[in-house]
């Protein structure tokens, strides 16, 4: 579908199957702009995760009772229908705690057999903590990492890339959609750039994947992370997408039941991806929540769900440029960011201007968004950030822009 055959969201509608919707805090209604920190659950997520502990729970994988076969029947059918959404095989998507334990099975599965001294990961200096993190782990075994700067706008230097990637450059690691910048990244072109330079790329598709198409085989990534949590289903539930050849070539790091074909005394034989990568009693029940937001989101459709928050984020950007003293991050040029305005009004810490808005009911993150490379980068110590998602109206946008100005009343900016 492309953009012209898209539908406006019915989002009066969508607004009525989150519960939470109708809360009141501090005496005014519920205004959720921090969803790029975890969204709110529409009823039929709650009800699929209910539903399955009153109906059908019961180990997977294990029995030959008939509940024991509806639980590992449901389990398996989110796992298609998370591969569906991103177009992958279904043993190419492992289910995990979240993002960051995605990134964490391909250091220590991939990374570590993989990468010597001398060699390099290009990445980027708008990355979140959890594309960061994992690799500097590698730099005790000598390897070396390199950063993609931002231009002004806050878009990637692409340029940069073709001076960073070297023929020791095993593996690029790039978000897909910057968590504070909103900055849209060309994850395909820099993909191709990479295999031009026998990289692999591993993709943080956590600001991505719950607002946009996206399609695996398209971008051609090779390995690509994402959370439940930031897509309307619970927490401790989240995807790594791998490429199933290079999957299939990797060692469990963790070892224990369920991913194992047989074990003696002496020694184990592992089942193959994506189980191999799932130890233990693994996450189902939210799992099987995930298939169900991942139902919802695909019944909305991802095409429409990204012109909504296009439009939510051209009508805060217009309005908020008007605010005095405000300084805005990120590019202004809604085909390449995705639905989070991040910002600094005059000198207010963020955390003060977090404390006026949620007494007007508003709820935006302030702080450093886990990404505290990229706020030195940006000369600031900390960003107030408003996300926006399905429910949220150009309505709720303007009263967090009245709440703006009634902050710059008050500390008389
Ligand atoms: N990484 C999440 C955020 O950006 C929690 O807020």
């Amino acid at each position: 579908m492309d953009r012209l055959t898209t539908v406006p969201l019915n989002v009066e509608s969508i607004r009525k199957d989150f519960p939470i919707l109708k809360r009141k805090i501090n005496g005014h209604p519920l205004v959720y702009l921090d969803s790029a920190a975890t969204t709110q659950k529409p009823k039929q997520v709650i009800q699929a995760l209910t539903g399955f502990y009153e109906k059908h729970n019961s180990n997977v994988h294990r029995g030959v009772h008939t509940l024991s076969q509806e639980a590992t029947e449901l389990y398996d059918a989110s796992r298609q229908k998370v591969a569906d959404l991103i177009n992958a095989k279904f043993e190419e998507v492992v289910f995990v705690r979240n993002a960051t334990e995605a990134a964490n099975i391909v250091l220590y599965s991939w990374a570590m057999k993989n990468l010597k001294k001398g060699d390099e990961i290009v990445s980027t200096v708008m990355e979140h903590h959890s594309n960061i993190v994992p690799w500097q782990s590698l730099q005790k075994q000598g390897v070396k990492l390199k950063f993609v700067d931002i231009d002004e706008e806050g878009k990637l230097k692409m340029e940069q890339f073709s001076e960073l990637l070297t023929p020791r450059t095993k593996l690029v690691a790039v978000t897909q959609v910057s968590n504070v910048l909103g900055t849209i990244n060309p994850a395909g072109e820099i993909c191709k750039m990479a295999h031009d330079n026998g990289s692999l790329v591993f993709v943080d598709a956590a600001q991505s994947v719950p607002h946009m198409p996206v399609d695996v085989k398209n971008i051609d990534c090779d390995f690509l992370m994402f959370s439940g949590h930031k897509m309307l289903a619970p927490t401790g539930i989240g995807c790594l997408y791998g490429k199933a050849d290079i999957l299939e070539s990797m060692e469990p790091f963790l070892l224990g039941s369920d991913m194992i074909k047989s074990v003696s005394l002496e020694e184990a034989t592992f089942r193959e991806s994506p189980w191999k990568f799932e130890p233990g009693t693994p996450n189902f029940g939210d799992a099987v929540a995930l298939g169900a937001a991942v139902d919802y989101l695909q019944k909305i459709g991802m095409n429409n769900i990204r012109e909504h928050e296009k439009g939510l984020a051209g009508h805060a950007l217009n309005a908020m440029q008007d605010v005095k003293g405000i300084k805005i991050f990120g590019p202004k040029d809604t085909d390449i960011k995705g639905g989070v305005v991040s910002f600094n009004l005059g000198d207010i810490h963020s955390h003060d201007l977090a404390t006026v808005l949620d007494n007007e009911g508003i709820a935006i993150r302030s702080g450093h968004h886990c990404a505290m490379p990229l706020m030195d980068r940006l000369g600031i110590a900390a960003a107030s950030r408003a996300s926006f998602y399905i429910y949220n109206t150009k309505k709720e946008i303007d009263m967090f822009i009245n709440a703006l100005e009634k902050a710059r009343r008050i500390f008389k900016l």
